[in-house]
């Protein structure tokens, strides 16, 4: 059966999808930055919240990056999937 654009499907939010949903937000919980202790999550909201479009400017906003500079790669990294 193909299924039209606007269609309603049924979305189960059944055990499954528990499970992913708790698995995103453990993903999302990862320490990212040990230096200052800044969150995956807290970059993806620093780029879609704040509009931060480079390393640089996440440091600015979460303090990620501004030590050793260690996590800047996986903080670009993060730009380039969220923006
Ligand atoms: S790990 Fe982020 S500044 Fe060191």
């Amino acid at each position: 059966m193909t299924e039209k654009w606007g269609s309603k499907k049924k979305i189960n939010f059944g055990p499954q999808n528990s499970v992913f949903l708790k698995k995103d937000m453990e993903e999302n919980e990862k320490t990212v930055c040990m230096c200052m202790d800044v969150t995956e999550i807290e970059i993806i909201n620093a780029i879609k919240n704040d509009n931060c479009r480079t390393a640089q400017e996440v440091g600015r906003i979460t303090g990620a990056g501004t030590i050793c500079g260690g996590c800047k790669g996986i903080t670009e990294k993060l730009i380039a999937e969220n923006l």
